[in-house]
């Protein structure tokens, strides 16, 4: 990704001008990862962020017996590990890459000051938090009062517009999701992810071999998405 992508794809770039950019480029440093490369973990320290710039990323928390939650998932463009930069604290979540990627890295000592010498970029970084925030809200009201179904309607959802590709068969959600992890996603067990997906298999709604899901029919699980409370 060259700067002009970064400028149209990252916060952190947005609001920045040729000179401004390339600036922030000089204090940033590449590094590549594998697929399934645990790029920090919950409770570490932090002192820098990371921009996608290729490839996908997953941000869980572990429980102490290995379970996980997936918060979210993040694409070229996207920033993480904003949080202990900015204040402090411990890694809040754990990020672990899901395909080959490759980020930019910045340090606190580099980017608090560019921040304070361009607070146009802090204001596109507040926006770009309420925003997770506002999904994390979203997650939690979905846990909070829909059943399963409802709830795995609106995450296969989510995951089309942000992913997905129409092809002949239906919307194509170029994501490789295995059963656990769309578990880990919605807040429940593999087998229960496993039986409702069975059963819109079986109707004609969607479609999953080796990960790659198909929604066929996303007026069926609109209707499921608004069929509420539990
Ligand atoms: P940090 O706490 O430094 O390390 C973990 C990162 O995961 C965090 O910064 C954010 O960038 C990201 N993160 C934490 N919670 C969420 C969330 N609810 N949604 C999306 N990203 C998150």
């Amino acid at each position: 990704m060259d700067i002009d992508e970064l400028r149209k794809r990252s916060v952190v770039f947005a609001a920045l001008n040729d000179e401004e950019a390339a600036t922030l480029m000089q204090l940033a440093r590449v590094v590549n990862h594998p697929a399934k490369h645990v790029v920090f973990q919950e409770g570490e320290a932090g002192d820098h962020l990371l921009v996608v710039m290729q490839g996908r990323v997953k941000v869980s928390l572990i429980s102490p017996d290995g379970k996980e939650a997936i918060l979210s998932i993040l694409e070229p463009g996207d920033v993480f590990g904003e949080m202990a930069l900015l204040d402090g604290e411990p890694r809040s979540a754990s990020v672990t890459t899901m395909e080959n990627c490759a980020f930019l890295v910045l340090w606190r000592r580099d980017f608090l000051p560019f921040l304070e010498r361009n607070p146009q970029v802090a204001l596109k970084l507040l926006a770009a938090l309420s925003k997770r925030l506002r999904s994390t809200n979203d997650m939690v009201g979905n846990l909070s009062f829909l059943h399963l179904p409802a709830r795995l309607a609106r995450i296969l959802l989510n995951l089309g517009q942000q992913y997905g590709k129409l092809t002949a068969e239906g919307i194509a959600i170029g994501l490789k999701l295995s059963q656990e992890e769309l578990g880990n996603l919605v807040g429940v067990s593999r087998e229960s992810v496993n039986r409702q997906v069975r059963l819109w298999v079986e109707s004609g709604v969607l479609d999953y071999t080796h990960g790659t899901i198909i929604l066929k029919n996303s007026d069926a699980l609109f209707r499921e998405s608004l069929n509420a409370e539990r």
